[in-house]
C-alpha cells in the first residue's frame, strides 16, 4: 500500500481545512496516510513515504511561517532528491510570491512535484478543497 505523509502547519485552520481534504484524496486513493504538525515531522521520516504533502500559509512577507515550519523544512529539504511531494498553502493579500519561491526551493532540492501547487486564499472554497483532494490522490 502507497504511503503518504501530510505535513502542514496553520495558525488560523485554512490550511488545516486544505490538509484534511489533502488526506482524503490520497486515502480514498487507496493510501496509508500520515498527518504530522510541522513539529512532528523530521528528516528521518522521509524514506517511510512514497508521497510527501507540504502545507504552509504565507506568513512573514512572503515566507514560510518561521519557527516552526521553515526550520523543520530546512532540516528536511536536503532528503528530499527524487521523492514525490506537493505544496499547498492558504495566503491572505499577497501574490502567492511565498508559493512560487518554495516550488523553486523544491526544484534545487531534486523533489519531484507530482502536481501543481494548491493555493487558498483565505479560507479555502469547494473549488479549492477538490484541487487539494487532486493532490493527494496525485501523491498516491
Ligand atoms: C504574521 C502574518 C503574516 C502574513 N503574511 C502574509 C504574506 O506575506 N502574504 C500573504 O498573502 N498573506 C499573509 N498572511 C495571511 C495568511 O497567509 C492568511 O491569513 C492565511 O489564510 C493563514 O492561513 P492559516 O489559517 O492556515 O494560518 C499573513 C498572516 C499573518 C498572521
Amino acid at each position: 500500500m502507497s504511503k503518504v505523509a501530510v505535513v502542514y502547519w496553520s495558525g488560523t485552520g485554512n490550511t488545516a481545512a486544505m490538509a484534511d481534504a489533502v488526506e482524503a484524496g490520497a486515502k480514498n486513493k487507496g493510501a496509508e496516510v500520515t498527518v504530522f504538525g510541522s513539529d512532528d515531522f523530521t528528516a528521518d521520516k522521509v524514506a517511510e513515504f512514497d508521497g510527501i504533502a507540504f502545507g504552509c500559509p504565507a506568513m512573514g512577507a512572503e515566507v514560510l511561517e518561521e519557527s516552526s515550519f521553515e526550520p523543520m523544512f530546512t532540516s528536511v529539504e536536503g532528503s528530499l532528491s527524487g521523492k514525490k511531494i506537493a505544496l499547498f498553502g492558504s495566503y491572505g493579500w499577497g501574490d502567492c510570491q511565498w508559493m512560487r519561491d518554495w516550488e523553486e526551493r523544491c526544484n534545487a532540492a531534486g523533489a519531484k512535484l507530482a502536481c501543481e501547487s494548491v493555493t487558498a486564499n483565505n479560507a479555502p472554497g469547494e473549488d479549492v478543497l477538490d484541487e487539494c483532494k487532486s493532490l493527494g490522490a496525485a501523491l498516491v
